[in-house]
C-alpha cells in the first residue's frame, strides 16, 4: 500500500514556522528552499516529500490531491472555498488579520468606494454582508499603493504590525477576520492513507499545545 506522504508549503514565513512543528513530528528537511532551486525536497523519512511552492497555490494542490497534506494561511483558504480539503488543526503561526485600510480622513461619500485587493471573494462577502455595493478591483500585490495613486479608496489586505499601513499613510478601518495559518488535508488521502495521516496531525496537534 502507498503510505508515502507529500506536504505542500511555501517558502518564507510558512516554511520557516512550520519547521519546528514538523521536527517535533519526526521530519526533517535534507534541502533549504531559501537557496536550493529544488520544488521537491527530501526529508530525513525517505517517504515523506516536500513540495515548495506558491502561498496561494497551497489549497489547489492539496484539493487536487497532488499533495496529501499543507499549510496554508486561513485568508487564502478563506479565498479558495476549501473545496477537497479537510482543516483539521489550526497551528497558529503567520498570525495576522485580514482588514479594510485607507488613508486617514472620511470617503467622501460620492458614488461607490472602490477597494483594491488580491482577497476579491473575502472583499465581495464582507462588503455583501453589510448590504454596501463596492467596486473590487483585483490586485496581486502591492496594495498599499494603490490608495496612494488614485486607483483605490481602500485596500483589503492582512495586517500584523501596521507598519507597512503606516509607513504608507494609510490606516487599518475594518477588521473582516483573525488569520492563522491551518494544516489542510486531502479528503481521499485522509480515507486512504488514514493511520498515518491522523498520527501525524496528533503529532503536530501536541507541538502546536507545547509552543
Ligand atoms: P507570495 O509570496 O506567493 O506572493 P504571500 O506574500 O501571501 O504569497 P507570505 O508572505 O509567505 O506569502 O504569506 C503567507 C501567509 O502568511 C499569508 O497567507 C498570511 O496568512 C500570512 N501572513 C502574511 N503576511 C503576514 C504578516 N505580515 N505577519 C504574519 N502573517 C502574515
Ligand atoms: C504582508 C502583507 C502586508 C504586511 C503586513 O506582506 O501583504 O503588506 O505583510 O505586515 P505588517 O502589518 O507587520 O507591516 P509581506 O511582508 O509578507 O510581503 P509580501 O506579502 O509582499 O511578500
Amino acid at each position: 500500500m502507498n503510505n508515502a506522504l507529500t506536504i505542500a508549503l511555501s517558502k518564507g514565513r510558512i516554511f520557516e514556522e512550520t519547521l519546528p512543528l514538523l521536527a517535533a513530528a519526526g521530519i526533517k528537511p535534507i534541502d533549504d528552499p531559501e537557496t536550493s532551486r529544488k520544488l521537491i525536497l527530501d526529508t530525513n523519512q525517505a517517504d515523506v516529500k516536500l513540495v515548495i511552492i506558491r502561498a496561494a497555490d497551497v489549497p489547489t494542490y492539496v484539493g487536487y490531491g497532488a499533495a496529501d497534506v499543507g499549510v496554508a494561511g486561513k485568508d487564502v483558504l478563506l479565498e479558495h472555498g476549501g473545496e477537497g480539503l479537510y482543516e483539521p488543526l489550526d497551528l497558529k503561526i503567520a498570525r495576522c488579520r485580514l482588514m479594510v485600510a485607507g488613508p486617514e480622513g472620511k470617503h467622501n461619500g460620492q458614488g461607490r468606494l472602490r477597494i483594491a485587493t488580491k482577497y476579491v471573494n473575502s472583499t465581495r462577502r464582507f462588503y455583501a454582508d453589510r448590504q454596501e455595493q463596492v467596486e473590487i478591483i483585483k490586485l496581486y500585490g502591492s496594495m498599499e499603493l494603490a490608495p496612494l495613486v488614485g486607483l483605490a479608496d481602500r485596500i483589503v489586505d492582512v495586517v500584523d504590525t501596521g507598519n507597512t499601513l503606516k509607513a504608507n499613510g494609510l490606516m487599518p478601518l475594518e477588521h473582516i477576520a483573525d488569520i492563522s495559518s491551518r494544516l489542510v488535508v486531502n479528503k481521499a488521502s485522509m480515507k486512504m492513507k488514514h493511520a498515518r495521516i491522523t498520527e501525524f496531525v496528533e503529532r503536530l496537534k501536541t507541538a502546536v499545545g507545547a509552543a
